[in-house]
């Protein structure tokens, strides 16, 4: 690994006011200025190719009203000066290699009443820029209670953005393209669904937040290494165009509990003429740490399939029985309950998905509503109802872990708490000692409802120390995890890349909660993946959810075609085939893609993007020479035209092409689609159609 690290150091005393402190990406496209204002604000001043992209924004950190807050009468006493400039590979990834390579400026500013001290460092990448506060050990700032953030996003003008409402409890929601003048009115009707509708306000939404200014420069916000402190939502004045972090308070109404010496997450803004950089970036994971976890070779990229679609559509069910609550009824021994006929994760059930995924080549089987307590849970706030151990009486936990075994296939653990965070902690020990006794490495956990003790909200300081609890003492166990409803990714799985998946974000399970938008997964990428990989479980072929449960009629806006394309364009170290066998097996040639789509890569590139609209994206497999593109596309059908110039020179492949057929529609017609083979090379250019909620997918196999 090559490491550059120059430092130079530069005391200054009583520098005030006017003087800028300015400082250059190492291509030079980026220049960032800081300065004090005349009543010592700090602020910063973004440009990209010497426009300004960001205008002059400040700095600062409200404290509660016993202490001054850390928002003026600053001077600065301290500038550090450093380039980096390090290649570090990847557990798992989109690439195996990434750069990191920035220009530093530290600079130490002291508050002239208090004779506190924070230091704001910035860094400018190639592909943005990355800033964070940091609260030196110090006698006068000791323990402090945040009641805001302070840090501002000016805008240069009334940009386009890709927004969702920034809730505190979910963020499952259908993206709004509008301008920044409109959030407002949008506001309330974008605000749908399952959401709990706390107290937002009505121009408040979410990151990762993706704009596109009138110019056609592609600007993304969000935050990187969110580790003990609240997430951040952006609230934006309408009349200027400026947004203001807006922290996610706890029961309280605080915004942050802090004891120095500790930083802040990174606020992080990628920016280019050029959409497909936004993808491209790897900011994101470089401002987290290393990676601490020593031994990494526990840890694997899986393609599962799942006990999960069929309780999702409403055909089956999680609970054993319909009966009133069976601990209601005094009963504790589920084998005296009247099952319902329902219960899917029953050991006959689960074998049968275990031989689909051993005689498809899979590597594991996920297997939702094994455990006690799911009658008792559904629409009440109780903190007890799951202990995580205790199988209902049709699972039988060691018949099934042995029988997987025998098929070379793992078992994925489900842990769905409840909400009820501190009833997991207190049984997580229990739990993850009862998946290494029984062969499960892997745990898909979630959070939905209000979150227990009543009062927080999923994305406040105490409960995302809970998410990274459970992370960190999963590595322990040497398990895996993939967490659904936690908060939304910052990067934090370059540093522990046990953690190979989040859901946290409208998923493919609302196409049975009545549906998303045909452009959703064209919008993912460039929000939602810029902090990590998710659980986005593709794969549906069955469009008309009636057919699997006459009393759904949520239709699934997209093709087939599409579905292919999503295993290439969202990346994951975790996919699923989500859909039912059945219907796999009614649709053997295309379910072939999914078969040998692989889940590791050497490298990725962004073949074309628009957000909202439409990706494509190739990726080269980390096990061989094949190449493997995915294509997903918004509301307007078109032809996407690539040329596979990342082949190898002088090599032959061929390709197999899953597209949609001419007439394919979301709506209308979307299990319509052509598989077609051609010799290719890397000279070869391909026009493909896509359809309306469409996509396709290639796979590229390199031939003698
Ligand atoms: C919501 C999750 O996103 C979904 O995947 C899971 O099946 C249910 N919660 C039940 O735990
Ligand atoms: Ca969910």
């Amino acid at each position: 690994m090559k490491k550059y690290f120059v430092s130079v150091v530069l005391v200054l005393f009583s520098i005030t006011g006017s003087m800028g402190q300015e400082f250059q990406s190492p291509n030079g496209n980026f220049k960032m200025i800081f300065t004090l204002e005349k009543d010592g604000t700090p602020t910063y001043q973004l440009f990209l190719k010497n426009k300004e992209i960001i205008k002059k924004s400040k700095l600062g950190l409200e404290l509660q009203k016993d202490s001054k807050s850390l928002i003026n009468d600053f001077k600065l006493v301290n500038e550090v000066r450093n380039t980096f400039d390090e290649t570090w590979k990847t557990v798992w990834g989109e690439e195996t290699a990434i750069r990191n390579q920035y220009n530093e400026l530290a600079l130490t500013l002291k508050q002239n009443d208090t004779d506190r001290l924070i230091v704001v460092r910035f860094r400018l990448f190639n592909d943005g820029l990355g800033f964070r506060y940091e609260f030196p050990q110090q006698k006068n700032l000791t323990y402090f209670v945040l009641k805001e953030e302070r840090t501002e996003f000016a805008m240069t003008g009334d940009h386009t953005a890709f927004w969702i409402p920034g809730d505190y409890d979910t963020q499952e929601y259908d993206y709004t393209e509008s301008k920044l003048s409109e959030i407002k009115k949008l506001f309330r009707g974008a605000v749908t669904g399952n959401a709990s509708q706390k107290q937002f306000s009505d121009t408040g939404v979410q990151t990762s937040l993706q704009l596109k200014t009138a110019d056609g420069i592609y600007l993304n916000i969000h935050e990187a290494a969110l580790i003990n402190y609240s997430c951040m939502h952006l609230n934006l004045d309408d009349t200027k165009f400026v947004f203001q972090s807006h922290l996610t308070p706890d029961a309280k109404g605080n915004k942050g509990h802090l004891q120095a010496p500790c930083v802040s997450p990174w606020r992080t803004i990628i920016a280019s003429h050029d959409a497909r950089d936004i993808l491209a970036s790897r900011m994101t994971l470089n401002l987290n740490e290393p990676c601490k976890i020593e031994n990494t070779s526990w840890i694997k990229p899986v393609k599962y399939v799942g006990v999960w679609w069929e309780m999702i559509t409403g055909k089956s069910s999680w609970s054993y029985t319909d009966e009133v609550p069976a601990v209601q009824l005094g009963i504790t021994d589920y084998a005296k309950v009247k099952p319902n006929k329902t219960h899917a994760a029953n050991t006959k059930h689960v074998k049968e998905y275990i031989d689909f995924a051993a005689l498809h080549g899979f590597d594991a089987v996920l297997v939702e509503g094994w455990n006690e307590g799911w009658e008792d849970w559904f629409g009440k706030e109780k903190d007890y109802v799951f202990d995580f151990l205790s199988p209902y009486p049709d699972f039988d936990v060691k018949g099934i872990q042995e029988y997987a075994q025998s098929k070379g296939i793992k078992m994925i653990m489900h842990h769905e708490t409840s909400g009820a965070t501190r009833n997991y902690e207190r049984h997580l020990d229990r739990a993850y000692q009862f998946m290494k006794d029984n062969g499960y490495n892997a745990v898909k956990s979630g959070y939905v409802g209000n979150i227990l003790p009543l009062g927080e909200y999923h994305y406040s300081q105490s409960i995302l120390n809970h998410y990274q609890y459970c992370i960190e003492k999963a590595v322990d166990y040497q398990i895996m995890v993939n967490a659904h409803e936690a908060v939304r990714p910052t990067g934090i799985c370059r540093t522990y890349p046990n953690l190979i998946g989040n859901e946290s974000a409208r998923g493919t399970e609302f196409q049975a909660f009545g549906g998303s938008k045909a452009n959703h997964t064209t919008l993912l990428p460039f929000t939602r993946l810029i902090g990590g990989p998710m659980d986005y479980t593709p794969g549906i072929f069955e469009m008309d959810i009636a057919k699997l449960n006459p009393n759904n009629n949520s239709h699934v806006n997209t093709t087939i075609g599409n579905q292919l394309g999503l295993y290439v364009i969202m990346y994951s170290p975790l996919q699923m085939a989500a859909d039912l066998p059945e219907h796999y097996n009614q649709f053997l040639d295309a379910f072939q893609f999914i078969k040998d789509v692989p889940v590791e890569w050497t490298t990725s590139k962004y073949l074309e993007a628009e957000p909202g609209y439409y990706i494509t994206t190739a990726r080269k497999d980390k096990n061989s020479n094949n190449w493997f593109v995915g294509n997903s596309n918004g509301y307007q059908k078109r032809t996407s035209t690539i040329t596979l110039d990342f082949l190898e020179k002088g090599k032959k492949y061929e390709a197999t092409i899953y597209a949609d057929a001419s007439n394919a529609d979301y709506k209308t017609n979307p299990q319509a689609y052509k598989i077609s083979k051609q010799k290719v090379t890397n000279t070869t250019k391909l026009q493909l159609f896509t359809a309306a909620g469409g996509g396709y997918a290639i796979s590229i196999v390199e031939v003698p």
